[in-house]
Order: structure tokens, then sequence, then C-alpha cells
């Protein structure tokens, strides 16, 4: 009788469907045609196994039980994380923030009792190859050319890591993934490309010095990297942090990693309470088609590639930072004042003059846990100011790269501002210690300000572009 009943039941909805007299559950939207097109497009890259996020949202099954928290944290904006303020920050290509549209649809799914939805207008399950984000086998892999053995406890200095660059002419990578060999201890890396110095040899994957020592080089290149300012740009490949470790470039610009030169893998490890080891991979994607400019990293406030010289500049709390210029190197250290206790809103700005007409690809803000906000300004020849990206609430969790859609030309005699404010209050809920002046450096209870901004000089062609040690 009961299941009599069932039938007739639904015989009613069909009916009553195909006459468009819709009960209330078919506006109910549901999982498979509705919720798994974006939770594949916008949750995917980082809920799937072995990835940052603590659960893994492949499907119905894995979904359904966090259909309440998940209509919280969207709604909330806090997922998927992205800090962009979409009224002061130009289109970015990347955006994986959800529309209004679709955080009110995810709402009405919870409300409506999340239902399952027919198992045929699921779209395909994003695939993955084997780790990579990117979704296809890489065409290069490269290793850490050890692995390494992470004691179980105390505080390890960056590790550093070198090898030759394996190939025998420069080669161009539209996309760059790092990979971390155990998540559980990598808190951060970077790969970099770098000369050796005279003499220097590698052994075992490290850096001997030619007196016979161990090199106690910190940073890429030679300089501790104890300053803003001192961090070389355009010899980095990319970063890796929670959430953040592609780099994909335009199909003919190309991130070049030039032979005889070495990578650099810099590794920082947080030992979990047991030995640990780890060995990190990246993954490099060649350009399809031929390349027509190179891509440049630099920091706002930083001169341009091309231009190495005094013009650049950087102000603390309005004042103009002074530099020291290292003995018999190009390379400039600024003094950039320490943050004071308790301060709640200190800014320091970096200022770039565009010596030459460039086009601009990414931005990404990198501080650490007093990074209050972060935003780009372009004030052009003529005068007029232009926010392209402004992430008002920095989250030092989160360190994106934002993407323009659309490349931004800015013509020679502009400049380019990367406006920062950090707050070392206790409002400041990730403030380790507000009593405490904070140092500029690698540890997170340390600063950082590196409003890292991707280019390429237009006038430039791959034929007269060489990276000397100057440039790095
Ligand atoms: C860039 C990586 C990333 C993306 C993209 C992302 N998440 Fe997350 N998510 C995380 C991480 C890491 C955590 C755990 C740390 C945290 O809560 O901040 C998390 C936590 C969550 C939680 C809370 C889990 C708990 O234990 O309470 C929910 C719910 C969630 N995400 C839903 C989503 C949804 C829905 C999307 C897409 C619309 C999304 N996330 C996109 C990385 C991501």
């Amino acid at each position: 009788m009961k299941r009599a009943l069932v039938i007739a039941a639904t015989v009613a909805v069909a009916v009553s469907t195909t006459v468009h007299t819709s009960p209330a559950s078919a506006n109910v939207p549901t999982f498979s045609k509705d919720i798994a097109p974006i939770v594949f497009n916008n949750c995917a890259t980082c809920h799937r196994p072995g990835e940052v996020a603590p659960m893994s949202l492949l499907s119905y099954e894995d979904v359904r039980p966090w259909a309440k928290v998940i209509k919280n944290k969207v709604q909330s904006r806090e997922m998927p994380p992205w800090g962009a303020d979409p009224d002061h920050s130009l289109k970015m290509r990347n955006d994986r923030s959800l529309t209004r549209q679709q955080i009110e649809t995810i709402a009405a799914w919870v409300d409506g009792g999340a239902p399952r939805g027919n198992d045929a207008d699921l779209p395909p399950v994003p695939k993955f190859a084997d780790g990579w984000t990117v979704g296809t086998q890489p065409d290069v892999v490269l290793e850490m050319p050890v692995e390494f053995s992470i004691p179980a406890e105390g505080e390890l200095g960056v590790q550093m890591f070198y090898a030759p660059v394996p190939f025998k002419e420069d080669k161009f990578a539209e996309i760059l993934e790092l990979h971390p060999g155990n998540r559980a201890v990598v808190h951060h890396a970077g790969v970099f490309v770098v000369d050796i110095p005279e003499g220097a040899k590698i052994v075992d994957g490290r850096l001997i010095m030619s007196d016979g020592k161990a090199s106690t080089d910190r940073g890429a290149g030679g300089a501790p990297r104890n300053g803003v300012g001192a961090l070389p740009g355009s010899s980095k490949l990319l970063s890796w942090v929670p959430g953040r470790g592609v780099d994909r470039h335009r199909a003919d610009i190309g991130k070049r990693i030039p032979a005889g030169k070495y990578i650099n893998w810099q590794v920082h490890y947080n030992p979990t309470g047991r030995p640990e080891k780890d060995r990190t991979k990246l993954g490099i994607w060649f350009n399809k088609v031929p390349v027509t400019h190179e891509l440049l990293i630099r920091q706002a406030g930083d001169p341009l590639a091309t231009t190495r010289g005094g013009l650049s500049l950087y102000r603390a709390e309005g004042k103009e930072v002074e530099y020291t210029a290292d003995e018999g190197t190009t390379r400039r250290r600024s003094k950039t004042p320490n943050i004071p206790p308790y301060a709640e809103s200190w800014s320091l700005t970096g200022i770039t003059p565009v010596t030459e007409d460039i086009t601009l690809y990414a931005m990404s803000p990198h501080m650490h846990l007093r990074g209050k906000s972060l935003k780009w300004v372009i004030v052009y020849p003529d005068g007029h100011e232009q926010t392209i990206l402004d992430v008002p609430h920095f989250d030092f969790n989160w360190q994106i790269q934002y993407e323009l859609e659309e490349p931004l030309h800015i013509p020679a005699g502009s400049k380019i501002l990367g406006i920062g404010y950090y707050d070392n209050s206790p409002k400041n809920k990730w403030n380790p210690a507000p009593e405490k002046e904070v140092y500029w450096s690698e540890q997170s209870w340390d600063e950082m300000y590196q409003p890292f901004t991707e280019y390429s000089v237009d006038s430039q062609t791959l034929s007269d572009i060489t990276i000397t040690k100057s440039q790095r």
C-alpha cells in the first residue's frame, strides 16, 4: 500500500511538470545540474585529494555533508579565497570569486534540502594529472637535487639547493608549477635562476665556496635578502605557498630559463615533531607558439629590469627611504625603518618609474602577518591615476596571484605605485607580538613588502634580451 502511494506521487510530479505547474521542489537547484559546475570550477583545485583544503569536493557524497558550512563560507565570501575588491580592481582572468547569482544558487540548494538531482546532468569531474593542478603532464619535471631530511624539531633557515639548468639553450616556460614533495613540512618555497660565485662548486645539491666552506648565502645570487628592495626580480621563476604554486603566462609570453645558469631551490621547512623527508618538484610547460616577449618580474618600488639606477624609491610613512650601495655591485640596499610597536596603520609605498613602454600582466601581493592592505596604482604621464588592483584586507594565508584579463599597456613616463599598510596593533588577530618592533626579514613574524609585478618591455624582442649579472 505504502509503495503504491509513492508511485502515485511520482506520477503526479511527472504530470505536473509536463503541464508546467511545477511544485516548489522543481525550482530547487540540484547538485548535478547547478552546484557541481560551480564546485568543479571554483573549488576543486584546492578541494581534492592531496591538495591544500581539508576536504575533497568532487562528488555529491563529498559535498552533501558540508552543505550548510559551504553556504556560510560562500555567503561570507571566505570561500573561495579571493582578495581583490572588484570595485577598485581591473577584471582578472583567474577570478575565482563567486558571482552574487552563484552564491544565491548555493543558498537555495542548501535551503531546499541539498538534493542530488539527475546524474545525467553532471558535468565531467575535472581531471588533474598526477597531482599537477594544470591538468596535463608537464613537458619537463625538475626535482630538487637531493632528498632533504627535516629533523623533528628546531628552527631551520631557508634551505638552499642548487643544480645546473639542464638545457643546452634558453627555454621559455608558459606554465610553471611547483609541487612540494611533502606538504606537511614545506612552509613555502621558491625557485630562482642564478649564477654561482667564481670558484664555487655544487656538492650534493649544496653550494661549496672556493674556500671549501658551505655557502651561508640566504638569497638568490649572493646578497642576503634582509631588506625590501634587495630581492632580485627577473631571476625568480615562481614560488609556492599553500593555495598558490602555478604561474600561467600568456601563450606568446615566456619565463626564460637560461642555459648555463643554475636552478636555486629555496625551501622553508617547518618541523612537524617527527623526522620528515622532502623532495620538491618543478613542472615546466613550454610555450606552444613562438615567444614574442620575455616575462619579467619586479616589485613595485624596484627599477625596471632594463634601467637599473637610482630612480625608484620607497616611502615609509610618507618619508623617503635611504639606500646604501653594496660595495662593488650595482645592488642597493634600502634602510627601511622597522615597523614600530603598536602601529596600527603603518604605510610603505614603492614607486617604480616606467622609463619605457611596458605591458603589465599580473600582480601578487606578498606580506606577512602584519600585512593589512596593498594596492597598485598607475600614475600616467598626464597625471591621472588608476587603481588596477586593490586588496583591502590582505590575508597572509592566501598568497594570491591576480592575472589581468586584458594585459595593460603602460606608457613611458608613468609610475607604478605599490601602496602597502601594516597593522602591528593588537587589533590584528594574526599579530604574534604587537609590543615588538618588526624587522624586514624571512620569518613570518618578521615583515616583507613584495608587490610582485609581471610585465614585458614592449620594445624588446627576444633577440635583444640578455640577462646579465647586473640585471638579476
Ligand atoms: C585556493 C584554495 C581553495 C579554494 C579555491 C577553495 N577553498 Fe575552501 N578551503 C581551503 C582551505 C585551505 C581550507 C581550510 C582552511 C580554512 O578554512 O581557511 C578551506 C576550507 C573550506 C571550508 C570550511 C571547512 C571546515 O573545516 O569548516 C569550506 C566549507 C570550504 N572551504 C568551501 C569551499 C568552496 C565551496 C569553495 C568554492 C566555491 C572553496 N572552498 C574554494 C582552500 C580553498
